[in-house]
């Protein structure tokens, strides 16, 4: 689907944190289709199995729980005993749904930033000592709920606004051995994400195009396109930055605006 060579990534590994469905797992597919030695992890074993052997015949499906900072190193600790010291790792795992903050107790809202916050943190904080350095690159992936207050988010937007800042002063303290970036994506077809936050939708499009400057919800493909740029050599001087893969959907109130005006 690019212009990215067929072996752009042989000789790396990789390691992505909920890697075992939905965007994470298109990402682990395009770094094994790249040539990269591919691990990914979840809670579920089974489920990361079956992952693995979507990816590649030696990619390895581990079961840890992010939460968990001994469980995580372990298993970053298995992929290196497998593949060798990791250059790619991503931090994509992250649980949601939909309450407003009097309908969710307070046990509610901490497992929503301990699983993608604090989880963030533990997944780049426990591989930092098994990353090749110079040159290793860390993603996290986050999403628009960091900078835009949306009802029935108060968890999510409070864990990926800290999921951004994670990126931010870690890039900072561990620059110039390793870029850390995130990716935001937009709404995307097909996944759990938008099965919970578009009830009704089972993750596919429904009628909300029209706050999307491109008019669509996204590919997962799309999303692992930039994950394949943010840890090539071409992007080796980009770090500490967060890159929007969502069709302009940050835009909304601006394309609301203009299609008032005619203008679109
Ligand atoms: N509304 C309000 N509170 C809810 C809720 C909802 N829809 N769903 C769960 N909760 C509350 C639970 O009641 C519990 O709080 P309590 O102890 O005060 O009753 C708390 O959240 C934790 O729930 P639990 O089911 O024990 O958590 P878990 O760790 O097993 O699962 C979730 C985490 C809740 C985020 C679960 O939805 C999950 O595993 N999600 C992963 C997949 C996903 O969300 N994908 C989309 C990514 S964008
Ligand atoms: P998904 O299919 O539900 O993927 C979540 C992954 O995380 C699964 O592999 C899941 O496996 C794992 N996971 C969940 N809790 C975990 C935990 N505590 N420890 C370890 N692994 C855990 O979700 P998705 O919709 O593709 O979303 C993927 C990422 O993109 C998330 O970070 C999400 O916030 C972000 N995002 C998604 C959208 C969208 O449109 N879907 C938009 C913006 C941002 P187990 O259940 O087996 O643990």
């Amino acid at each position: 689907m690019t212009a990215f060579k067929d072996n752009l990534l042989a000789g790396k590994t990789a390691f992505v944190a909920g890697g075992t469905s939905g965007i994470n797992l298109g990402i682990a597919k395009r770094f094994a289709a790249l040539g990269a030695k591919v691990a990914v992890a979840g809670r579920n074993a089974e489920k990361a199995q079956n992952a693995a052997a979507q990816i590649a015949p030696d990619a390895l499906g581990l079961s840890a729980d992010v939460r968990n900072y001994e469980a995580i190193r372990g298993a970053l600790q298995q992929a290196v005993d497998a593949h060798g010291n990791l250059d790619i790792v991503v931090s994509g795992a992250a649980g949601n749904f939909l309450a407003p903050a009097l309908g969710m107790s307070a046990n509610a809202f901490k497992t929503v930033v301990d699983i993608d916050l604090l989880g963030t943190f533990n997944v780049f904080r426990a591989c930092h000592d098994l990353l090749n350095t110079p040159g290793a690159s860390l993603i996290a992936i986050t999403a628009g709920q960091a900078v835009n207050a949306v009802p029935l988010q108060i968890h999510a937007c409070a864990a990926k606004a800290g999921v951004n800042q994670v990126v931010r002063v870690l890039a900072m303290e561990w620059g110039p051995d390793v870029r850390v970036n995130g990716i935001s994506p937009g709404p995307i077809a097909g996944t759990e994400g938008m099965a919970r936050l578009a009830p009704g939708s089972e993750g596919r499009s429904t009628g909300t195009h029209e706050r999307i400057a491109l008019r669509r919800w996204g590919e997962i493909e799309e999303v692992a396109e930039a994950a394949v740029w943010l840890c090539s050599d071409s992007a080796a001087y980009v770090t500490g930055t967060i890159i929007d893969v969502d069709g302009g959907s940050q835009l909304g109130d601006a394309t609301r605006r203009n299609m008032a005006r005619g203008l679109a």
